[in-house]
């Protein structure tokens, strides 16, 4: 299903909006996008993003699709930006993958205003803008922290608790607007509830990075790597290729039950923290022989996390045809590879914007 969509966007290119496109997610959106030579506009305002981000993903195609592709340095907290970035040349873009927002539980917990102000008015500024030009489809990042207190596995979509983290309720009022744009205007919308998605360009750098580009940097500069708590918490860790996929598959997606719901982005599968680092170390160690007897040290568990998240992902299945292409293992080889070039390379880069 994946491949035939990718061939047919190739056949008839289309135009999106990438918001959040300086980070993870957002350039490696952009990089598969720009390689099915669709034209793409990218919203950011460095936040958290990068401009190293887009230049390597400029780095990896050809001029002539890197010409298809045009920035706009803008604000989702600021509606005059979300309207030039849905209809920049005056007409509507197709499709809106709305990934700009602030991340990290953490983070939410010491300052949950700006979490807001990006989160619920840029979001909420992004959905009327979209809504105003009449784009076809608009997906939207929701996150897994929405299943919060809630005690069952495999976390199956409908079966929601009450949100651990300002950053949870953040996520989960995108979808309780995104439901009311569906009710009062009949703009429908997808979300897609990520799952500790992780791969290459996945920030390793400042106090809120995520746990395996944080690990991996640790470990090969020689630093110590913390565990919070015993390590037996779990994750259902999702390489981005599997994220990029079900974005494609929901903005295209033709069929009304289809839309206007929200799928759950994994794999399916559940790897505990400790199983994590034994993962990254073996993987690393292939690479650099010295960390293979490389031991991490427990400290307290953190304040907000769930203690377990393994997705049911067969709604996205059913609904947009999602196959996940890389289990956590394939897609560390290929972060692996990645954050030993970046770390390696040189230092000013890497501390850089
Ligand atoms: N990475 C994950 O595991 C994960 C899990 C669940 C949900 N998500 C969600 O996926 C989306 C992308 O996350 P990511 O991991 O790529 O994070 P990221 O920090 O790398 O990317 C977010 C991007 O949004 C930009 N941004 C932030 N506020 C903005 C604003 N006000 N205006 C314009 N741009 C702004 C940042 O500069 C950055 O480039 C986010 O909505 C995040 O909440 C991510």
């Amino acid at each position: 299903m994946y491949s035939s969509l990718c061939a047919r966007l190739q056949s008839f290119p289309r135009v999106w909006l990438v918001t959040g496109v300086a980070g993870f997610i957002g350039s490696n959106l952009l990089e598969t996008l720009l390689r099915l030579d669709q034209r793409v506009v990218g919203l950011d305002n460095f936040a958290t993003g990068h401009q190293r981000n887009l230049d390597e993903v400029r780095s990896l195609l050809t001029p002539e699709q890197w010409t298809r592709f045009e920035f706009i340095h803008g604000d989702v907290c600021r509606i005059d930006d979300c309207r030039r970035a849905v209809a920049p040349a005056g007409q509507a873009v197709d499709y809106v993958l709305h990934q700009a927002a602030l991340g990290s539980v953490p983070r939410s917990i010491a300052d949950p205003v700006a979490t807001n102000q990006a989160n619920v008015a840029g979001f909420l500024n992004m959905l009327v803008a979209a809504r105003d030009a009449g784009v076809k489809g608009f997906v939207y990042a929701a996150s897994s922290s929405t299943y919060g207190d809630h005690p069952a596995l495999p976390k199956v979509e409908d079966v929601i608790g009450k949100p651990l983290s300002p950053y949870a309720v953040t996520k989960l009022v995108n979808e309780l607007y995104a439901e009311v744009f569906a009710r009062c205007y009949g703009f429908e919308t997808v979300g897609l509830r990520y799952f500790n998605v992780f791969g290459p360009r996945q920030d390793p750098n400042g106090a809120y990075a995520a746990v395996i580009p944080r690990w991996v940097s640790s470990m090969i500069q020689g630093e110590a790597v913390f565990i919070n708590g015993d390590g037996e918490t779990s994750r259902d860790f999702c390489f981005v290729a599997n994220a990029v996929q079900a974005n494609l598959l929901a903005a295209t997606t033709t069929d009304a039950a289809a839309r206007n719901q929200v799928y759950n982005v994994a794999v399916g599968e559940r790897t505990s923290l400790n199983e994590l680092y034994a993962h990254i170390r073996d993987v690393l160690a292939e690479r650099i022989p010295s960390l293979r007897d490389v031991r991490p040290e427990h400290r307290d568990f953190r304040v907000g996390d769930v203690r377990h998240s393994l997705a049911d992902i067969d709604k996205a299945k059913r609904l947009l045809g999602y196959t996940p292409t890389h289990h956590v293992q394939e897609g560390l080889h290929v972060a692996m590879d990645w954050y030993r070039r970046f770390l390696t390379s040189d230092p000013s880069v890497n501390g850089g914007t």
